[in-house]
């Protein structure tokens, strides 16, 4: 079934049509960046728009940046803090007219590599950690979601969250390398892998496609590997989660 699958995230809402049944992208994906204060009734129209954009008429699955339960937000994460509380599954369902199925993002990009990607078969503890505008985990115990993992919360040294100081938006807005964001990446790994200790670490969004240029600063004894379908994982996980 034709699925429109989107990823949402804190600089660019993604979307593409996508095969449910083989997790295959059935067109080309369409980006559209995030409105300037992230609130819901504009990121809400954006949403409307890749919708049109497709002319899309069958179900929709969004990665959200946020935990969602029941298909409402219980913590903004980067977005605006009117999300709060705030049914996302409602707003965007009225947006678009179209039934939506929400999750949280880095648990769809997880959810694609599991069942389509370079975590099919893994048992054990399967972290999918998304590295963008924060950081994102998808825990998978034997091919299970634990959803609304949030290791990019851990509060660091003056920091509230790591995030702030090891997600991609971090390098960006320091300046910093990949060889110096790269060691503060290993150092959240490091804190995770004493932490929950997982079997295999998978990584997903926008800075996993360039794993070479900081490969050599991981560290730790889990294995990390970068997810396969790269920054696609978000929009087949959440197209999939719409049949699920
Ligand atoms: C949010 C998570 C989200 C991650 C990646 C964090 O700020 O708390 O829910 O998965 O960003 O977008």
């Amino acid at each position: 079934m034709k699925v429109l699958g989107i990823d949402i995230g804190g600089s660019g809402i993604k979307g593409a049509l996508v095969d449910s049944e083989t997790g295959k992208m059935l067109t080309k994906r369409h980006r559209i960046p995030t409105p300037e204060g992230r609130k819901p009734k504009d990121m809400a129209l954006v949403v409307a728009e890749i919708a049109k954009h497709f002319e899309h008429k069958g179900p929709i699955g969004v990665g959200f940046p946020t935990i969602i339960k029941g298909g409402v937000c219980k913590s903004p994460g980067n977005l605006h803090k009117k999300w709060l509380n705030l049914n996302v599954k409602e707003l965007f369902s009225k947006a678009t007219g179209l039934p939506v199925t929400v999750v949280n993002d880095a648990d769809a990009a997880g959810y694609a590599s599991m069942n389509y990607g370079v975590g099919k078969g893994k048992k054990g503890l399967v972290l999918m950690i998304t590295i963008g505008t924060g950081l994102g985990s998808g825990a998978f115990l034997n091919g299970e979601l634990i959803p609304n993992f949030e290791l990019g919360q851990i509060p660091y040294k003056k920091y509230k969250k790591i995030e702030l100081w090891a997600a991609d938006s971090a390098k960006e807005r320091e300046g910093l390398t990949y060889r110096q964001w790269g060691k503060r990446f290993n150092k959240f790994l490091s804190y995770i892998e004493l932490i929950i200790a997982p079997d295999f670490i998978i990584l997903g969004g926008g800075a996993s496609k360039d794993f070479s240029e900081f490969e050599s600063c991981l560290k730790i004894d889990t294995p990390v590997v970068p997810a396969q379908l790269k920054n696609h994982a978000g929009i087949i996980g959440a197209a999939a989660a719409a049949m699920r």
